[in-house]
């Protein structure tokens, strides 16, 4: 049995596989429902907020032809401190596969370890595997050379911002796999954590990023710009500090002309207008973010098709 946690959860060749199926299943979406999950209850419990994860994943489950249980905290015994033991072992009971959104990444571990259904990170405080797939579906499909992931290999990505955020660590991953640079653009003080690195280490993965405090350098060869909030969900006491340090970092016009002429930006939302990212970028031919959305819900199918053949 299989979980998706992580980027590199999946063999080179199953990522290859899950890439040729989100396409798929993005041509031939006027075939809904497939049978891939046909018969299986797949639960979704978020214990924070989500509009793309959420109905992508159950509109995907539905689209599979299986059947999405929705599981908030609140109207569950984990709301009221039932342990994760516990939980995962009754839930593993009845339910075919579980996705998760949680805080901390040693949470989502947990679950994986001690039940015995696939578990698939739909974010947590370390790290956002889903939507780096989706992210690299989306890159290929705008560069149009193929559909492979690996073949992004030399593609300069540039992440602005918060550059300890688990989008920024799930980029560092997603360079290490698929041999992208990554340059992360972000405050001294915004270097990546060690958390990130240790973890670059435990897979022996090579580090192919480089953090960088000027903004427009970082931008110098840029193939795709990229951003996150600045203030990411739970680190609300901290906001005026972090818009004061991470200013310099706003995606502007002036930092999209120091990339290459046919640069992509990328966001994956929600958005903050005239905080990460100004509005007329928003509103730039190069801005592709509702095409990533999209892509949340083909390779999503691709991965719980993945699993469920583990
Ligand atoms: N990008 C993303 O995960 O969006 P949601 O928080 O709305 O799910």
């Amino acid at each position: 049995m299989k979980h998706f946690l992580q980027e590199n959860d999946f063999s080179p060749e199953e990522i290859k596989d899950i890439f040729t199926h989100a396409f798929a299943y993005k041509a031939n979406r006027a075939q809904r429902p497939t049978s891939d999950l046909a018969g299986q209850t797949w639960g979704m419990l978020f214990h924070k907020k989500s509009t793309r994860t959420r109905v992508s994943f159950e509109v995907g489950i539905r689209e599979l032809g299986g059947n999405p249980l929705i599981l908030d905290q609140s109207s569950t015994q984990i709301g009221r401190g039932e342990s994760v033991e516990d939980t995962v072992k009754v839930l593993s009971r009845f339910l075919d596969g579980l996705v998760i959104r949680t805080h901390g990444h040693e949470i989502i571990e947990e679950f994986a370890q001690l039940g015995s259904i696939p578990v698939v990170n739909a974010l947590t405080d370390f790290l956002h595997p889903c939507q780096i797939f989706a992210d690299c579906m989306t890159i290929l499909e705008k560069t149009g050379s193929s559909q492979d992931p690996y073949s992004l290999a030399g593609k300069k990505l540039t992440f602005y911002g918060d550059t300890q955020c688990n989008m920024a660590n799930s980029w560092i991953l997603a360079g290490a796999l698929f041999g992208m640079n990554i340059c992360l653009a972000g405050p001294p003080s915004f270097a990546p954590a060690e958390q990130i690195l240790q973890y670059l280490k435990k897979f022996d993965l090579p580090a192919t990023f480089e953090h960088q405090t000027d903004p427009v350098v970082a931008a110098g060869d840029a193939d795709v710009l990229y951003t996150d909030v600045w203030v990411s969900m739970g680190c609300e006491e901290e906001a005026e500090e972090r818009k004061r340090v991470m200013s310099p970092y706003q995606v502007t016009d002036s930092i999209l002309t120091s990339a290459k002429p046919d640069a992509l930006f990328m966001h994956c939302m929600p958005t903050h207008p005239g905080e990460e990212v100004s509005e007329s970028v928003l509103a730039s031919p190069q801005a592709i973010l509702f095409d990533q959305a999209e892509n949340r819900l083909h390779i999503q199918k691709a991965i719980l098709r993945q699993l469920t053949q583990s």
